[in-house]
């Protein structure tokens, strides 16, 4: 066995943390032989429920779990931490977008971002779930100038693997089937779900689907699956968020294989020209503990202006919360 390592997740009594924390209790994100102390954040009025999911925890006798911390306070919760799911935000209810949730839950991720800067493992390993993730991504990051940005992210991995799910569907195939689809930008109706370079059982996804599926099916069914389960559930996305969640972390710290995934990532040096000032989803491979964009791509006009309306979004997002940058 290692030495266990610690991991936070805000929002632990919240419905998406119902099930990450048992995903990560149970090794699903760093293996069987990983110890880990769970350190876990709520804000007063849901220390109770917290309570409730400590006292499942411990029933569950996991065999990997160490240690549980639960705090209501983020310099606690945040105090050595190697990985940090901050998930505790608003949820949107039915006819929202997300970016309405920018003014309820940007000063979480001010606050919070400090307590990482000040608290946390300088290696750690942060994911920004809370919506609107990529925006509260950049709160946290320009809020922990000590933190190397890169150790900063948000996630799309759940646009991601509803893009492979969609492909291979249509395709009469398999998730495992399908490789290097990408989501670009943003975390939002305007995120572009890229299949130019997707293959499916080896071949090019697009000599499998037809134009008028990918553009008129595909990418609004993907852009608009959160929204959809909204309406069909009557809450928001809660184990696929979490499974997304445990996949995000586990390729970034155990390696992808050379699988493309799609991250929110900071922009530095304008990648594909995107503004460099902004969380934006690319298409990116992680090994040794490190994520890496794909570089090189040849980009088609189509994907040009998809990729520059969901950045525009971006831009603006980062303008309504410039106080808090
Ligand atoms: P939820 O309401 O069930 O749980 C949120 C929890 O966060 C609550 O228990 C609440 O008390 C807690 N909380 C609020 N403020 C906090 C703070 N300052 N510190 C710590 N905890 C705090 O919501 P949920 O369904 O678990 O969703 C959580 C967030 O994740 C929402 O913003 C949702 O929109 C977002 N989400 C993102 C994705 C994605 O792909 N990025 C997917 C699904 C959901
Ligand atoms: C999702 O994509 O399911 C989440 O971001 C929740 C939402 O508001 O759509």
């Amino acid at each position: 066995m290692k030495a266990p390592v610690r991991v936070a997740v805000t929002g632990a009594a919240g419905q998406i943390a119902y099930s990450l924390i048992f995903r990560v209790a149970h090794g699903d994100m760093l293996g069987p032989d990983q110890p880990v102390i769970l350190q876990l954040l709520e804000i007063p009025p849901a220390m109770g429920a917290l309570n409730g999911v400590v006292m499942e925890l411990k029933d569950c006798a996991y065999p990997l779990v160490a240690g549980i911390v639960a705090s209501d306070d983020p310099n606690v919760a945040f105090k050595d931490v190697d990985y940090a799911f901050l998930v505790g935000a608003r949820p949107r209810g039915p006819g929202m977008e997300r970016s309405d949730l920018l003014e309820a839950n940007a000063k979480i991720f001010s606050v919070q971002g400090k307590a990482l800067n000040d608290h946390a493992s300088k290696d750690v390993k942060v994911l920004i779930v809370g919506n609107p993730a990529n925006t509260n991504a950049l709160i946290t990051l320009k809020n922990a100038p000590n933190l190397n940005p890169k150790n900063i992210t948000s996630m799309m991995r759940l646009d991601h693997n509803r893009a492979m799910s969609q492909i291979a569907e249509k395709a009469g195939s398999h998730t495992t089937k399908v490789e290097k689809v990408v989501v670009w930008g943003n975390h939002s109706a305007t995120q572009y779900p890229d299949i130019s370079y997707a293959t499916v059982d080896g071949k090019a996804v697009k000599s499998v689907v037809d134009n008028d599926w990918y553009v008129d099916t595909f990418i609004p069914t993907v852009q608009q699956r959160g929204a959809a389960i909204i309406k069909a559930r009557g809450a928001s996305s809660a184990a696929s968020a979490a499974c997304s969640a445990v996949d995000h972390m586990r390729d970034w710290a155990l390696g992808s294989n050379g699988k493309w995934v799609s991250m929110g990532v900071f922009a530095a040096g304008n990648p594909y020209g995107i503004d460099e000032n902004i969380m934006y989803s690319f298409p990116i491979t992680c090994e040794n503990g490190q994520w890496k964009i794909v570089e090189g791509l040849e980009i088609s006009e189509f994907s040009r202006d998809m990729m520059a309306k969901t950045e525009a979004e971006l831009v603006g997002e980062r303008e309504a919360i410039a106080s808090l940058l």
